[in-house]
């Protein structure tokens, strides 16, 4: 059994998304062994930048960027493997070799064509006010699929299920059918493809499925460390995101246990990823929303564009009441406030720090998405920099204005801001030393400036 400090950590979002989750963990993986995707799927996209390499990855946890951590892909995740398969081919392409260190879960499911096409069709479908917005991955109807189980197909079927190519081919004719009758389209769902999907899955992925709770159950055991990333935000967690404009998973670390088989009272360090404004992909309320020329400047200066299906970000102010609630819900330990860079220039910045809503004060957001896309935020203006941030590493060294809007989040979420972006590249991070208290630092190697 696993005892004393526990120093598994957990990476999440802690808005609606593309807070810079992928920047953070891949600073932090050295500092792993093993990094665990546990929720989600290709709607994922989470961007690391080495130098003058881009990678955008989307199933593939991010710690594959390291060659001796070990990545894998959780029991709750629902994974497409023709988009995964050619994920790891592109890596191979650039010299990252990721399927020796890959392992996927026998209990995770699997994404399979017509989930695409029904994302897509109910979407199509829906009148302005109801679309979601979704990625159209198949993520919501894979795991509609899931607690449907008679219809679902796991990672472990692959390898055991007799007969799963005509069970395979069985739900694909009735999805066809059922989609005909409810959009009177259904046609692209190509059976025999399907099929062949699955038996390249079978083929190409065999090797890397196992029992990946045991593993990580052992891995702690035997003092291995993990990182968890989570995928999505917070605010899009299906239970308490601001529901139905959410993801169809638990996006914090809360999600750990369903979806990596991984008790959360062993993740001793919840890291929660901010931007130093907010943003969203999608529909859904923002109260924040800058829909004029502050928002748009904010989306040009931080390259404000979808990694997974290239949409403008919708952008806006800092919201605290948001950013508190979602760290209380993933007992956020620490903070990762990234872009402060791409908020030079302004003269002034804002921060909400509060909702009004018919003549009430809200600092908490309600659970009713039309009463939530009423509020008005309540903006507090605070003195803006002008400095280019992003050749800074020392905490110190930041302008005092920015030290100041910082200082402002920490209070209004009530969690110390430990690590602070001031640019997309790895190196452009300021660490600060009291991580240090849970994660061992001096694994992150001389590159990594950890600073007080
Ligand atoms: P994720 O989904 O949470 O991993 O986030 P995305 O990768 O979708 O989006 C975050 C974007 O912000 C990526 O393009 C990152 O390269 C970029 N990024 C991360 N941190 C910083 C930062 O501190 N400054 C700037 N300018 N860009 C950053
Ligand atoms: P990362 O991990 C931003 C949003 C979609 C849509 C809603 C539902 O890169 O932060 P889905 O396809 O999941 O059914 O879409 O959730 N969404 C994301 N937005 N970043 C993501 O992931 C997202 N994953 C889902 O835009 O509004
Ligand atoms: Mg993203």
């Amino acid at each position: 059994m696993t005892t004393g400090r526990r120093p598994h950590t957990c990476v999440f979002g802690l808005g609606w998304g593309d807070e810079g989750k992928g920047k953070v963990v891949d600073l932090l993986c050295p500092a792993f062994d093993l990094v665990v995707r546990f929720n989600g799927g290709a709607n994922a996209g989470h961007t690391v930048c080495v130098g003058d390499e881009t990678f955008a990855l989307h199933l593939l946890p991010t710690g594959v960027l390291h060659d001796d951590v070990i990545a894998v892909i959780g029991p709750g995740v629902v994974v497409d493997p023709i988009a995964l398969i050619g994920e790891m081919d592109a890596l191979a392409a650039r010299g990252v070799e990721v399927a020796p260190r890959l392992r996927i879960s026998d209990r995770a499911h699997l994404v399979l064509q017509y989930h695409k096409v029904e994302d897509q069709l109910a979407e199509q479908a829906a009148d302005r006010d109801s679309r979601i917005g979704t990625t159209a991955r198949g993520i919501g109807p894979c795991y509609a699929d899931k607690m449907r189980r008679s219809t679902a197909v796991r990672f472990t079927d692959l390898l055991h299920e007799v007969g799963l190519d005509d069970r395979v081919a069985a739900i694909a004719e009735s999805r066809r059918a059922a989609l005909c009758a409810t959009y009177g389209d259904g046609g692209v769902i190509d059976v025999e493809s399907i099929v062949k999907d699955v038996a390249l899955a079978r083929e190409r992925l065999r090797d890397n499925i196992c029992d990946t709770t045991r593993l990580l159950h052992e891995s702690a055991d035997g003092g291995g460390t993990i990182l968890f990333e989570a995928a999505n935000g917070m605010l899009l967690d299906i239970d308490h995101g601001t529901y139905p404009f959410v993801t169809s998973s638990s996006t914090g670390p809360h999600g750990i246990g369903v979806g990596a088989g991984f008790p959360p009272t062993w993740v001793g360090c919840a890291i929660g990823v901010a931007k130093a404004y907010s943003t969203r992909v999608g529909s859904g309320p923002f109260a924040t929303e800058l829909c004029d020329d502050i928002g748009d400047r904010i989306r040009k200066r931080g390259k404000e564009f979808g990694t997974t299906t290239g949409r403008p970000r919708r952008c806006g102010w800092f919201d605290s009441i948001a950013c508190r609630y979602a760290g209380r819900l993933g007992g956020v330990t620490d903070l990762a406030l990234l872009h402060l860079d791409t908020l030079s220039g302004f003269e002034e910045v804002g921060v909400c720090v509060a909702y009004r809503y018919e003549g009430e004060t809200l600092t908490t957001p309600p659970a009713s998405a039309s009463v939530l896309e009423a509020v008005e935020p309540v903006i507090e203006f605070m003195p803006g920099w002008c400095e280019d941030l992003q050749g800074i590493r020392n905490f110190d060294d930041l302008p005092q204005n920015t030290r100041n809007y910082i200082d402002r989040i920490e209070t209004l979420v009530g969690v110390p801001v430990s690590i602070v972006g001031v640019g997309p590249e790895r190196s452009q991070t300021i660490v600060r030393g009291r991580l240090a208290d849970m994660i061992d630092l001096k694994r992150l190697g001389p590159a990594t400036h950890v600073t007080q």
